[in-house]
C-alpha cells in the first residue's frame, strides 16, 4: 500500500466516505476508527450500522482488502499518513453559546489524541462541519507537540446527502479542498487532491484557502435550508389564497437562475446538518458583531419551527378541534426518505406536539422505528405503538399523517386502509406525496401542504 489513511469517526459521514475512497483507491490502506465499539462491530458485520442505498456493495468490495474498521485509534494514528477527522460537532447544550455554537469537545479530543500518539508528520483533514477558523485552533493544538513533528491542517468538507450518499460521493458536484498558503500547506493540499483524482474529474476539484472552505460548507447548507424555508413560508400563503405550491414551485424552478431543486414544501427540514449549521452561522455572525446578518439567518429556523406548529394546529382544527384520545397513524419518522436517520426529524417535534394534545400514535417507518422509539423514550409508552405493518398502524385510526417522503407509501392499498380506519377518515400529507384526488374519491378528507384541501365537509371545503 502506498499510503495509509485513517478516519476518526465511523458515522454517517466517515463510514460511507471512507468506503468510497477505499473502493476507488486500492493502493491506499484505509482504516476507519471509532470509540463506539458497537458501531465498529456493525461495520465489520453483514448488517452495517447505517442504512444507505448502495453502501453494502461498496463496503463488501473493499472491506478486508484495503478497508478496515477498528476501535484501536492509537495504532491507526501511529500508522497513518493522512488523518480525516469525522467526529460529530453537535450544537452546544451548555455554557457560552449554548443552543447555538458548535460543541467542539469531541473534535478537540481527537486533535489531542493525534498529538499524543503521532510518531511522524501527518496531514490532518477536517471532514466534520466546523465553524470558520477552526483549522487555526486545530493547527495550534497540533503544533504544540514537543516531538518536533509537523502537522498540516486541510479543510475538505463533505457535501453528500443521506439517502443518496454513495451516488453523491461517486459523482460529486464538486470536491472542495482548502489549505494554508505555505509551501507545506500546498504540498498537503496536493496529497489530498490526489486521493479524489482517482475518480473525480479534475475540473470538479476546487481548491481554496482554509477559511473559505470551512465557510463554504456552512453556507451551502444554510442556503439549501433557506430555500426550503422560503418555499414553506409561501405554502402558508398558498393555503390562504388557493394558489397551489406545486405549481408555484414548478414555475419558479423553470427559471434557470432559480433551478428546480430544494423547492418542495413539506413539514420542514430535519437532519443532523441544517439546523446545527445555521445556528452555528448565527452564532458566528453574533460573535463577529453582525447582528443583522445573524437575525437574517435565524429566521430560516423560525419558519421551520412555524411550519411544524402550523401543521399540527391544522390537524387539530380539522379534526373537530380535538385529537385527544384519537388514534393517529404516523407514516414516516425518518427525516427524509431512504434513510433510517431521525436526527432533528420534523417527526420528533410533530409527534411530541400531538402527544401533548393527548393523541394516541401508531408510528410506521420502513427503516427508522428503532430510532423513533429512542427519540420518544421519555413519552408515555401507553400512548405510542411502533408498527412494522402500515395497515396495522392505520387500523382504527382517525387520521394518517405523512411525515416522510418514502415512495413506498404511494404504493399502499388505500381502499383497504380506508376500510380499516375510523370515519370520518383524514389524511394530512405533510410531504405532498400521495395522490390526493384518488384518496378523496375513496372517501378520505385530504389535507396537503400549500394546496387546497379536499374535504367532504362543506364548511371546511368552502
Ligand atoms: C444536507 C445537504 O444536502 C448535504 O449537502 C450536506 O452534506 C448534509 O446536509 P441531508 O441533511 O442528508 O444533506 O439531506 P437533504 O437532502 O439536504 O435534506 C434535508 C432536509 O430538508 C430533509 O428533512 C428534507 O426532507 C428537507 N427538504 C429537502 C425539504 O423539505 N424540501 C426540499 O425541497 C428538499
Ligand atoms: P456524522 O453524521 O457527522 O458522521 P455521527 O454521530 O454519525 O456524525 O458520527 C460521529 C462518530 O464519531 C460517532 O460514531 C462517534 O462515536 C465518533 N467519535 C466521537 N468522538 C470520537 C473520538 N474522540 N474518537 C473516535 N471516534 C469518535
Amino acid at each position: 500500500m502506498s499510503k495509509t489513511i485513517l478516519c476518526i469517526g465511523a458515522g454517517y459521514v466517515g463510514g460511507p466516505t471512507m468506503a468510497v475512497i477505499a473502493d476507488n483507491c486500492p493502493e491506499y490502506k484505509v482504516i476507519v476508527g471509532d470509540i463506539n465499539a458497537a458501531r465498529i462491530k456493525g461495520w465489520q458485520s453483514a448488517t452495517l450500522p447505517i442504512y444507505e442505498p448502495g453502501l453494502d456493495a461498496v463496503v463488501k468490495r473493499a472491506r478486508g482488502r484495503n478497508l478496515f474498521f477498528t476501535t484501536d485509534i492509537i495504532a491507526g494514528i501511529k500508522e497513518a499518513d493522512i488523518i480525516f477527522v469525522s467526529v460529530h460537532t453537535p450544537t452546544k447544550t451548555f455554557g457560552r453559546g449554548a443552543g447555538r455554537a458548535a460543541d467542539l469537545q469531541f473534535w478537540e479530543k481527537t486533535a489531542r489524541d493525534i498529538v499524543e500518539h503521532a510518531e511522524s508528520d501527518k496531514i490532518v483533514v477536517e471532514k466534520s462541519t466546523l465553524p470558520v477558523r477552526t483549522a487555526e485552533a486545530m493547527h495550534r493544538i497540533l503544533q504544540s507537540n514537543t516531538k518536533g513533528l509537523n502537522f498540516e491542517v486541510i479543510s475538505n468538507p463533505e457535501f453528500m446527502a443521506e439517502g443518496t450518499a454513495i451516488d453523491d460521493l461517486q459523482h460529486p458536484d464538486r470536491v472542495l479542498v482548502g489549505a494554508m498558503s505555505t509551501p507545506s500547506g500546498q504540498e498537503a493540499l496536493a496529497d489530498v487532491v490526489d486521493i479524489y483524482k482517482h475518480w473525480v474529474p479534475e475540473a470538479k476539484i476546487k481548491t481554496t484557502n482554509v477559511w473559505s472552505s470551512e465557510l463554504s460548507k456552512l453556507v451551502s447548507n444554510a442556503m439549501l435550508a433557506q430555500r426550503v424555508s422560503s418555499v414553506n413560508s409561501i405554502s402558508a400563503l398558498c393555503e390562504k389564497t388557493d394558489a397551489n405550491i406545486l405549481e408555484v414551485s414548478a414555475s419558479m424552478g423553470l427559471d434557470s437562475r432559480i433551478g428546480p431543486k430544494f423547492l418542495s414544501a413539506g413539514v420542514g427540514f430535519g437532519g443532523s446538518c441544517f439546523k446545527k449549521d445555521i445556528l452555528n452561522l448565527v452564532y458566528l455572525c453574533e460573535y463577529y458583531g453582525l447582528p443583522e446578518v445573524a437575525a437574517y439567518w435565524e429566521q430560516v429556523i423560525k419558519i421551520n419551527d412555524y411550519q411544524q406548529r402550523r401543521f399540527v394546529e391544522n390537524i387539530a382544527n380539522q379534526m373537530f378541534n380535538t385529537v385527544a384520545g384519537k388514534k393517529i397513524a404516523v407514516f414516516g419518522f425518518a427525516f427524509k426518505a431512504d434513510t433510517g436517520d431521525t436526527r432533528e426529524s420534523p417527526a420528533i417535534y410533530i409527534c411530541r406536539m400531538l402527544l401533548d394534545e393527548h393523541a394516541k400514535l401508531a408510528i410506521h417507518d420502513p427503516q427508522a422505528l428503532p430510532y423513533a422509539a429512542t427519540d420518544l423514550a421519555d413519552c408515555s409508552a401507553a400512548e405510542i405503538s411502533y408498527e412494522t405493518d402500515p395497515y396495522q398502524a392505520a387500523a382504527g385510526a382517525h387520521a394518517i399523517v405523512v411525515l416522510t417522503d418514502w415512495q413506498e407509501f404511494r404504493q399502499l392499498d388505500y381502499r383497504r386502509i380506508f376500510d380499516l380506519m375510523d370515519k370520518p377518515a383524514f389524511i394530512f400529507d405533510g410531504r405532498n406525496l400521495l395522490e390526493h384526488q384518488k384518496l378523496f374519491d375513496l372517501g378520505f378528507n385530504v389535507f396537503p401542504i400549500g394546496q387546497k384541501a379536499l374535504s367532504h365537509f362543506e364548511k371546511t371545503s368552502a
